[in-house]
């Protein structure tokens, strides 16, 4: 059942046995497992290591294997200390002889490296798939409430008016920048570690690009002892998720704000909201408190990941086992996450009135009087000192900048004139805005045609 008992005298002690074991979890790679494995014995066939019916026979049973753990006859078991031991052990109890030729070249150093990056390759397309779905979502919601006009905030005041679909489309950028990262990460980590050995290759002739190739990698890895250790990817991986996390996190804590009785810009679904066990009025946002509170376990993972690694000498050390646990909880929580965001942005209302009336009320037209004057030769400055004054006036007598007569406006300043109003108001406020990435319809459509090329331009991984 062991891979190496044949040095030792006595049975492990059942603690260290536990300790030491990691089937629990990598478990979860069964498959990648074999498939490494199917690879590397159709290439040391190739290089005439083993023959070909050896070959032959351990692929078939690699492949019943599999089945048998896909159709739920084949249990994989705590006895064994990983995945690899459980897949040889039971290799060679099918097939006999030609089973124990398969460790023949490879260790489980570079036999694990390659398993993880099989995995998580995987998993780097998943998440990228997730995130372009959420962005087509978003993408649909952008053309929908060009015109939806809201306020602005800096420090949560409220500072300028822009539209719904401006502030979504700056959620949109931050998820194009999280798709590129992905893409990055999937091309450079896309060598194939296996034929490594422990850590300073094999005196057997393999061809480690044809294997590579077998694998659909862009090629092998060019040092064996950063082959075993390389952990990078990972490293880069949950970092990229910790950043989508963050990206998700601070959309919810909005989702929060606008979803509460104080805001109402937005109504969640029903279908996405949840009760009060003592309040009966309740409606809670838990989807995206809670998604910004699993922001937390993803940080998490990568800290920890960064932490193991930092002192460990070259090349493999059994620290690096302790790389899997925590990144396949942050994926599963990522893509959670991903999904269940996705549809709740889906679903909500919009509350097209309210947003409306919020930009009205709170002054977010102050720079354009400002910027009013300055277009009839104020200086700036003196300009923002006037319209100082104006909201001072219009904050003592309750009532917006768009309520006061002309008559008020010339006590201030005799500068304004009856143009003011519609300087002012909340469609030139946003119309007139018109520079690349600015929330003017006509400067949005345009960044929306960019965003449809975008989805033909950027494929998924
Ligand atoms: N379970 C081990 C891991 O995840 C596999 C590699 C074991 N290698 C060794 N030299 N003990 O890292």
């Amino acid at each position: 059942m062991k891979l190496w008992g044949g040095r030792f005298t006595k049975e492990t002690n059942e603690l260290v046995h536990n300790f030491n074991a990691s089937i629990s979890y990598d478990s979860r790679f069964y498959k990648q497992d074999i498939e490494g494995s199917i690879a590397h014995v159709t290439m040391l066939a190739k290089q005439e290591i083993l023959t070909a019916e050896e070959c032959g026979a351990i692929i078939e049973g690699l492949n019943g294997i599999a089945r048998d753990i896909e159709n739920g006859t084949l249990e994989i078991t705590g006895e064994y200390e990983d995945i690899h031991s459980f897949v040889e052990s039971n290799l060679i109890a099918r097939i006999g002889e030609p089973g124990k030729k398969l460790h023949t070249g490879r260790s489980r150093n570079d036999q694990v490296a390659l398993d993880m990056k099989l995995y998580t390759r995987d998993e780097v397309a998943a998440v990228d798939h997730l995130v372009r779905k959420l962005m087509l979502v978003l993408h649909r919601l952008m053309q929908e409430h060009l015109t939806t006009y809201m306020p602005g905030f800096t420090h949560l005041q409220k500072a300028q008016p822009i539209t719904l679909a401006h502030h979504f489309g700056a959620y949109f950028e931050m998820l194009k920048r999280d798709r590129g990262r992905l893409a990055d990460i999937y091309d450079r980590m896309n060598y194939c570690p296996i034929g490594s050995g422990a850590l300073a290759g094999t005196t057997y002739p393999l061809d480690r690009a044809y294997t590579a190739s077998l694998l659909n990698f862009a090629g092998p890895t060019l040092n064996s002892m950063d082959s075993v250790a390389d952990r990078d990817y990972l490293i880069e991986f949950l970092s990229a998720l910790s950043t989508v996390m963050m990206h998700l996190s601070r959309f919810c804590e909005e989702i929060i704000l606008w979803n509460s009785n104080e805001y109402r810009f937005i109504e969640l679904d029903d279908a996405y909201s949840t009760g009060s066990s003592i309040m009966p009025q309740k409606k809670n946002p838990d989807i995206a408190e809670l998604v910004r509170g699993k922001t937390g376990r993803v940080y998490g993972a990568l800290i920890s990941i960064l932490t193991t690694m930092k002192g460990l000498p070259l090349a493999y050390n059994k620290d690096m086992q302790e790389d899997k646990e925590l990144t396949f909880d942050a994926i599963d929580t990522v893509k959670g996450c991903l999904a269940l965001f996705t549809g709740m942005i889906d679903t909500m209302t919009v509350n097209k009135e309210r947003m409306r009336d919020s930009a009205k009320n709170g002054f977010t037209n102050a720079t354009d009087a400002a910027d009013y004057l300055v277009g009839k030769g104020v200086p700036f400055r003196d300009a923002h000192g006037i319209v100082g004054q104006l909201v001072l006036y219009c904050i003592e007598k309750g009532i917006a900048l768009d309520d006061m007569s002309l008559e008020e406006y010339q006590a201030i300043s005799p500068v304004f004139e009856d143009d003011i109003y519609d300087a002012i108001s909340l469609e030139t406020c946003v119309e007139k805005r018109l520079t690349i990435g600015a929330p003017g319809k006509a400067a949005m459509e345009q960044v929306i045609a960019a965003n449809s090329l975008y989805f033909e331009d950027a494929p998924e991984l």
